[in-house]
């Protein structure tokens, strides 16, 4: 399956506090921060590793290491609130940007920037967008990236939408999508419902 709902309690209970109209900016973008842990952690699930030693005080002890190269990728401006998150747990993780701005009567994504960091062929890319409605943005990200050569790609969302899900699904059937939930409809704006608003602009208070 393509498609992971990150059922966590965790993850729940900080999506609630990302719906509620009630909560502000700076708490937003913190409860953003701390879901997109869970999620990159599912994401990573299934990392390549290489085994290697260290001495403890005690003596020596077996491990592993991460070995695989990741490149996590924004799509701006909503997708930077997950950012730190994921660089927290990959400090050596590149970063690539892309920026896509959806049109507010037709909901159709244009790109403003996209710059990506070499090494994509061979790396785990996190596609990072929290809100997966139309699927018109994220389809156009993974055009991109799939033209700079990705081949190893995982979506992760804060809510999606069926609609999304199943645009990306049928054009990208082999990236993985990571999501706590996958809410009820989209409405006539293409706004996700219930979802929690506009992410960009309750993270920035714009
Ligand atoms: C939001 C969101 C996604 C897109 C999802 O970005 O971050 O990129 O909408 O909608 P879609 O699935 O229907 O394409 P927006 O274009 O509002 O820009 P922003 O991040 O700058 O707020
Ligand atoms: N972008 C958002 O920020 N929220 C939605 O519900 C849909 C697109």
């Amino acid at each position: 399956m393509a498609l992971h709902v990150v059922d966590h309690p965790i993850a729940h209970d900080l999506l609630l506090s990302l719906r509620d109209k009630a909560t502000p900016s700076d708490t937003f973008r913190q409860l953003a921060r701390r879901l997109s842990l869970v999620l990159t952690l599912e994401a990573t699930r299934d990392l390549e590793t290489r085994s290697t030693t260290v001495e403890t005080p005690l003596g020596p002890a077996n491990g592993t290491r991460v070995a695989t190269e990741v490149v996590v990728v924004p799509v701006l401006r909503a997708g930077l609130g997950m950012l730190d998150a994921v660089l927290e747990l990959l400090p050596r993780a590149k970063v690539g940007h892309i920026g896509l701005q959806r049109d507010e009567e037709t909901a159709v994504a244009s790109k403003y920037y996209a710059k990506f960091p070499v090494g994509l062929a061979s790396a785990r890319v996190l596609m990072i967008d929290p809100m997966l409605a139309t699927g018109g943005s994220a389809v156009f990200a993974l055009d991109l990236l799939r033209d700079a050569g990705a081949r190893d790609i995982r979506l992760l969302c804060i809510v999606a939408s069926p609609e999304g899900v199943k645009t990306v699904e049928a054009a990208y059937p082999g990236v993985h999508i990571y999501t706590p939930v996958v809410d009820a409809y989209l409405n006539a704006k293409k706004f996700i419902v219930p979802g929690l608003g506009d992410f960009g602009d309750r993270l920035y208070g714009t």
